[in-house]
């Protein structure tokens, strides 16, 4: 049995890596401070022997270093996630997601010069590719970032200054680390309330509202299931040959994203309008988005043996068949 920390364990994709944690038979301790994500998120596996739940920041250094002293895994995954949160607070942003990593790191460090390796996944983000206008991006292409002046770069950057982080540790002191970055992963209990775009289409097709696609519809992303983004996750952290690298991980297969707004109008009403709003409605007159984010995934099938199991189809019918729950409505009343 190996003893886990996630961070950001209440979190989407924290809480699902939970459960298959535990399920795996390992314990596992979560620190949440609960900004994004939700207890009720673990609801299924709050009663578990297993599980250990601290509502605290991971900036407060001595419940990370009180947590620490007795993993064998972490799983870093907290951070400030999602465009309109990013856009919204900036600085909040940059703050949550480079110091926690850089305490988590110090603290490994010391851990590691007393004779304990303590293995860290970094959940890092296809954000840091910014606005590089390749058609499919690998672990080794430049990162192209807009101006300092647009907010929204200050995600993708700080996720990169983590990288940096994570990986000079890694090459200076040895510490064993994998770096993930993640494309769109989508699936059950992703919250639409911070921009997410497929939980926004769902809840909006199930109220009977329109799909609001932002611009012209036609940018293009790979969304992957969280289960299989959660079954790579565990496989990299695993493997021996990952260590010390930067992995893609989510799914190749583009989609455009208003031919993602038609594909949940069909699970659910045909019928239901489009609606087209300009980016600086949504966000700001000066925020900027990245047209194009498909990955190449030679290097991360290379290196695990996991292939994902889940369609767009079929996520897109977990994801309506999750918020038809939480919203309390049969297939008959939406
Ligand atoms: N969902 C995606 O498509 C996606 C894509 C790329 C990268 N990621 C990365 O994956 C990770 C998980 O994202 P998610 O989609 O599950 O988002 P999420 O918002 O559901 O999860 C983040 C969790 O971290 C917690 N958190 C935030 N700041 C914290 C702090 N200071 N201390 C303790 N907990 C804190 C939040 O309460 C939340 O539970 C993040 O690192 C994110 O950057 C996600």
């Amino acid at each position: 049995m190996k003893h886990c920390l996630v961070t950001g364990g209440a979190g989407f994709i924290g809480s699902h890596l939970v459960e298959r944690l535990l399920q795996l038979g390992h314990r596992v301790s979560v620190i949440d401070d609960e900004s994004t994500g939700s207890v009720d998120n673990l609801a299924a596996v709050m009663g578990s022997p297993n599980l250990s739940y601290t509502k605290a920041s991971v900036a407060e250094q001595d419940v990370v270093r009180r947590t620490l002293a007795d993993v064998d895994e972490v799983y870093h995954l907290a951070a400030a996630v999602g465009v309109e949160l990013i856009a919204r607070s900036p600085i909040h942003t940059i703050e949550t997601n480079i110091y926690p990593t850089e305490l988590i790191l110090d603290e490994m460090s010391r851990l590691h010069r007393a004779g304990r390796a303590v293995k860290l996944f970094v959940a890092s983000s296809s954000e840091v590719y910014g606005k590089n206008p390749k058609q499919r991006w690998d672990e080794e292409d430049d990162l192209v970032f807009g101006s300092t002046a647009r907010a929204r770069w200050s995600y993708g950057a700080s996720k990169a200054i983590d990288e940096f982080l994570a990986l000079a540790y890694w090459r200076q002191e040895r510490l064993p680390v994998v770096v993930g970055r993640f494309f769109n992963v989508v699936g059950p209990r992703q919250s639409g309330a911070y921009g997410m775009v497929l939980p926004r289409f769902v809840e909006a097709a199930l109220k009977g509202n329109p799909l609001v696609v932002h611009d012209d519809g036609q940018q293009v992303r790979c969304f992957a299931h969280v289960a299989d983004v959660v079954e790579s996750v565990l496989q990299l952290t695993a493997a021996p040959a990952a260590l010390g690298g930067v992995f893609n991980v989510g799914s190749d297969q583009p989609v455009r994203i208003l031919d993602l707004a038609h594909k949940v109008a069909a699970q659910i009403n045909p019928s239901l309008p489009i609606e087209f709003v300009s980016y600086s409605r949504a966000y700001s007159d000066d925020f900027e988005d990245c047209r194009h984010r498909v990955p190449r995934l030679d290097r991360l099938h290379a290196t695990i043996e996991h292939r994902n199991r889940f369609t767009l189809d079929e996520t897109i019918r977990a994801v309506i068949d999750d918020k038809r729950r939480e919203l309390g409505l049969t297939e008959r009343n939406s």
